[in-house]
């Protein structure tokens, strides 16, 4: 059942490249315009929404604070993301405009549950994302679009994050598609990029070995730091939650921007600090802005870990090691970014010895509050 592998996860990562194809399957058509005939939340209603709340936990809140990127940027429409498990204690503020977005691979996380169903009381309307047909959240939802990674059965979430992702970008598209924006040219490129991203995702695939070695030789840290701006935050987010569920690590995620307003003062000599590098095409303001984060956190001590785009070559003599990613549109980029860093927190946890497909003290769905 392992097809081969040591381990469900390593199955679970190196499936990614068909669960993402799968995920886009039939939602595209011909001409490069999405059909997302499931979400049978009505056009008319779908032009009235003036607020996107996205709720979540864990790895899928990661995915929801990605997404937040794209719906506001290519449909301008305001976006929250909010823990599930914090939404409904502070009376928030939703009505018939409103639309939820649950995200869950499993459809039956209790704080994402009573989240939607707090939500639904209030007469917003919720759209599920998720992961196991039939399960409760979709169940209870106004409408659910799936994404089709398959059974994940790794505690630590891979494939389905990757999938997640894709599910938001088609919704983030779709509204935009229904709207009109005025990003109408950028939506065609992007889609076009979308239904060529499976095989970026193998193509990082392919290349992993040195990231495995380098994983190896850190077993023995105490702290592993990762920084991102723009959507590569909660990238490194999601990167420090691995590492933190797998590796049993202490492991921080920031965004690389705060650096300065504290969390500068951990950078000890030689402590492994992993940075999610922007696109240097695109926004490229926020690329020059991280290079000088890295410089700053390499000139005290910090064992700089640079994840950047082929061709990047900015970030070279900052880097005392580089993991290279396919340059792909701005957004989009957390799809190949992510995944080196899934096979670091894997790697260390076999290399500390620990469970990887069952870490202590987890469980794969969380039916309690
Ligand atoms: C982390 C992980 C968890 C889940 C979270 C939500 O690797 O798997 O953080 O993402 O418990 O679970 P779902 O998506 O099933 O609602």
């Amino acid at each position: 059942e392992k097809g081969g592998y040591d381990y469900f996860m390593l199955k679970e990562i190196a499936e990614q490249p068909k669960a993402v194809a799968d995920t886009l399957l039939g939602r595209i058509d011909a001409a490069g315009s999405l059909t997302l005939d499931e979400v049978r939340i009505g056009a008319a209603e779908l032009r009235e929404v003036d607020k996107v709340v996205i709720v979540a936990c864990g790895t899928a809140f990661h995915a929801g604070l990605i997404a937040k990127y794209a719906i506001e940027h290519w449909t301008r429409i305001p976006c929250e993301v909010e823990l599930a498990s914090e939404f409904r204690y502070r009376d928030p503020i939703l009505d018939r405009q409103t639309l939820v977005v649950a995200i869950s691979q499993s459809g039956e996380t209790m704080d994402t549950l009573m989240a939607l169903r707090h939500a639904r009381e209030q007469g917003a309307r919720v759209l599920a994302i998720c992961n196991t047909n039939g399960s409760t959240i979709p169940r209870e939802s106004d409408a659910v679009l799936y994404t089709h990674a398959g059974p994940e059965v790794a505690v630590a979430s891979t494939k389905a994050f990757l999938t997640q992702l894709v599910a938001c970008y088609l919704v983030a598209l779709y509204l935009g598609q229904v709207r009109g924006t005025k990003w109408g040219d950028e939506i065609r490129d992007v889609v076009r990029e979308l239904s060529r991203i499976s095989r970026e995702v193998e193509r990082v695939l392919e290349t992993m070995e040195p990231v495995r070695e380098l994983a190896r030789s850190l077993a023995d840290k105490g702290t592993v730091l990762f920084l991102g701006r723009h959507v590569g935050y909660p990238v490194a987010l999601e990167g420090a939650l691995k590492l933190k569920e797998l590796a049993y690590m202490h492991a921080e995620g920031f965004a690389a921007g705060e650096l300065k307003h504290g969390p500068i003062a951990l950078i000890e000599e030689d402590m492994p600090v992993v940075v999610v590098t922007p696109s240097p095409r695109g926004r490229s303001v926020l690329h020059d802005k991280i290079v000088s984060n890295i410089q700053e956190i390499r000139a005290r001590g910090a064992r700089t870990i640079v994840v950047a785009e082929e061709g990047d070559e900015a970030v070279v003599p900052y880097a005392d090691h580089l993991i290279r990613i396919p340059a792909t549109p701005t957004l989009l980029q957390p799809l190949v970014s992510t995944v080196p860093l899934q096979v670091f927190a894997c790697e260390l946890a076999t290399a500390r010895g620990n469970e990887v497909d069952q870490p202590r003290n987890l469980a794969k769905s969380v039916t309690v509050e």
